[in-house]
């Protein structure tokens, strides 16, 4: 990879008036179906804590830089459809980054995790990718549902209204990561977050198991994976 002159950070990328404007097309469009926020806040949090996984674990810093910009951008694909916004998403940020001057090495890097962190056909092909998957599945909440009306709520919607509490907990030495969930069993039984999020539970099983670590997942203080 190049040297530190010509890298491309996350502050580039937020920066940029045509990232910026699809960023916030995709919260509107989302909004317009009623699905959870995809907003820039989801995407901090996905950046954010990509990087904190990577760091916590010993990985590059350069690898820590790529999954924040990849977590940043990893619903952007929401802009042209819900359906397959990994593979779009990737596409869109190829033509960006290039763009920007990413080097192709960074940017293969950056696009593979973007087109793998959909439950239904993601893969956790690197280091940046399972950061991806592992931070933006672990964004589960009640303050992500956009809905009023609780009648009107969806499953998926009712899993995220009743999760009041969503962290990740990454013991490098026992190379362990955890999600730990609090949910309010008024609102959902284990029963329904299971049959929501088994697909995304063991997508992120996966991407645990190639950062070398073991996954776990505890609900209201019991294990069940
Ligand atoms: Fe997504
Ligand atoms: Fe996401």
């Amino acid at each position: 990879m190049k040297g530190s002159v010509s890298l491309i950070n996350l502050c580039d990328i937020q920066h940029n008036p045509e990232i910026e404007m699809l960023m916030v097309k995709v919260h509107e469009y989302l909004g317009t179906m009623g699905a959870i926020t995809h907003d820039e806040e989801h995407a901090l949090y996905v950046a954010r804590l990509g990087v904190h996984i990577l760091g916590a674990l010993g990985y590059p810093e350069r690898e820590q830089r790529l999954a924040e910009i990849a977590g940043y951008l990893h619903d952007i694909g929401n802009v042209v459809n819900r359906h397959q916004h990994g593979l779009s998403g990737a596409l869109l940020a190829f033509d960006l980054l290039k763009r920007l001057g990413m080097p192709a090495e960074e940017i293969a890097t950056v696009i593979s995790a973007i087109g793998n962190h959909e439950e239904n056909s993601g893969y956790a092909v690197s280091n940046v990718a399972a950061a991806v998957i592992l931070a933006d599945k672990s964004n589960v909440h009640r303050s992500r549902v956009r809905k009023e009306d609780v009648a009107t709520f969806s499953t998926h919607d009712r899993v995220n209204y009743a999760a009041t509490t969503s962290f990740l907990q990454i013991d490098p030495d026992q190379r362990e990561i955890l999600m730990n969930l609090e949910i309010d069993s008024a609102i959902v039984s284990v029963f329904d977050y299971f049959e929501i999020f088994l697909s995304k539970m063991l997508l992120c099983r996966r991407a645990a198991n190639f950062l070398q670590c073991r996954f776990g997942l505890i609900i209201n203080g019991s294990h069940f994976l």
